[in-house]
């Protein structure tokens, strides 16, 4: 299974293994992740499931699209590599993903 590694604000790691065809937020969900309240339970509706990508994994994880970019207006803080992890789906490739979750959601 894909591991992927989340980063709190504080600099905390903690690995989770995510199963393919799942999304980054519910691997962290399940994996009792902090930092990642997805309020509206991955359907793109509340912005509060808000990851920064690592920058080596931008090209691979894909960019967001249109529907995610505007959810994003209601997000703090965003930046370039900004995603709502919701709508990033798990696969083999994305194996050994690093992203960052932002000091508050919403
Ligand atoms: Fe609500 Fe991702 S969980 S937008």
């Amino acid at each position: 299974m894909p591991r992927i590694t989340f980063v709190d604000f504080s600099g905390t790691e903690r690995t989770v293994e995510a199963k393919a065809g799942s999304t980054v937020m519910e691997a962290a969900m399940q994996n009792g992740v902090p930092g990642i309240d997805a309020e509206c339970g991955g359907g793109c509706a509340c912005a509060t499931c808000h990851v920064y990508v690592e920058e080596e994994w931008r090209e691979i994880v894909g960019p967001t699209q249109p529907m995610e970019e505007d959810m994003l207006d209601f997000a703090s803080d965003v930046r370039a590599n900004s995603r709502l992890s919701c709508q990033i789906e798990v696969r083999p490739e994305l194996d050994g993903l690093v992203v960052h979750t932002p000091a508050r959601q919403g």
